[in-house]
């Protein structure tokens, strides 16, 4: 079923909440690259996330290919690629043409294993206590090289992808940012509420009509039987959308999908 279909179809309650993530975690697992491309981010420990992701992912690049003949996603906090490397696997599967871009550190926020550093950085850095609550903390890697593999691993070529690196947040990101338009962007970087809203704020407006936004970890507020509904700051930040002209399509667990009026 498109993803048309499930917009006209979809409520959000709990029991249609809980059917799309049962049947979006079998289509995964029924096409075959999807379903190779989700066990090695498991069994690598490459990402986040559930596997009904991966079908949600089909439906919209298929949506916007339909729509727009051509695709322009942004991802906001890359990680190791897990994302960008899908939207890159989907469209060479299905032939469709695709520009990405990535907004990311490609660096890691260590949380300091020591306790009193921690209570030292927690007395005097809201930011330090904003990634506490927002689980905001990754390990030292080389995460260009992380996303290299992972791209190569499905025959995906990382070169291809813009990449603006730094965080969202930044002064010369923003600025950069705005040359782009997207017909699809995934907003997963920093999830306290002061990044989130930023991202909303700052990025959601480069989103064309018609184009889909993702919010991950933003269901907090929402009816489903999923023992993991995301986190305060982009359930809240999620708020927002609606009164910049966003509609609230579809649910899948903690992705909220709206699409741009
Ligand atoms: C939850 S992980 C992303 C997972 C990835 N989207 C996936 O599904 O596999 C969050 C990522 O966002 C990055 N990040 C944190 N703050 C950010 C910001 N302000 N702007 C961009 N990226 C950010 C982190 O370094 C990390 O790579």
């Amino acid at each position: 079923m498109a993803l048309k279909l499930w917009e006209e179809k979809y409520l959000n309650t709990k029991e249609i909440n809980d059917l799309v993530h049962d049947s979006f975690t079998h289509e995964t697992n029924n096409i075959a690259y999807l379903k190779s491309h989700r066990d090695w981010v498991e069994e690598n420990k490459f990402g986040f996330g559930e596997r009904a992701f991966h079908y949600m992912w089909v439906l919209i690049l298929d949506d916007i290919n339909n729509c727009f003949g051509k695709i322009n996603a942004c991802e906001i906090g890359v990680y190791k690629g897990q994302i960008i490397s899908l939207w890159s696997l989907i469209a060479k599967n299905c032939n469709y043409a695709i520009d990405i871009t990535a907004i990311s550190p490609f660096e890691g926020n260590v949380l300091p294993v020591s306790k009193i550093s921690r209570k030292i950085k927690q007395l005097i850095s809201k930011k330090f206590r904003n990634d506490l609550t927002s689980a905001n903390f990754y390990g030292d890697a080389n995460y260009s090289q992380l996303c290299t593999n992972i791209f190569e691993k499905f025959s995906c070529n990382f070169e291809e992808v813009t990449k603006l690196v730094g965080y969202s947040t930044d002064p010369d990101i923003i600025a950069q940012s705005k040359n782009h338009r997207f017909n699809i962007l995934y907003i997963d970087g920093d999830h306290s509420f002061d990044v989130s809203r930023s991202d909303v704020e700052n990025y959601a407006p480069l989103v064309v009509p018609n184009g889909i936004l993702v919010m991950d970890d933003a269901s907090m507020d929402l009816e489903m039987s999923a023992p993991y509904k995301g986190l305060p700051g982009p359930s809240k930040s999620a708020k927002l959308l609606s009164e910049m002209g966003f509609e609230n399509i579809l649910n899948v667990n903690h992705n909220r999908v709206f699409r741009k009026l």
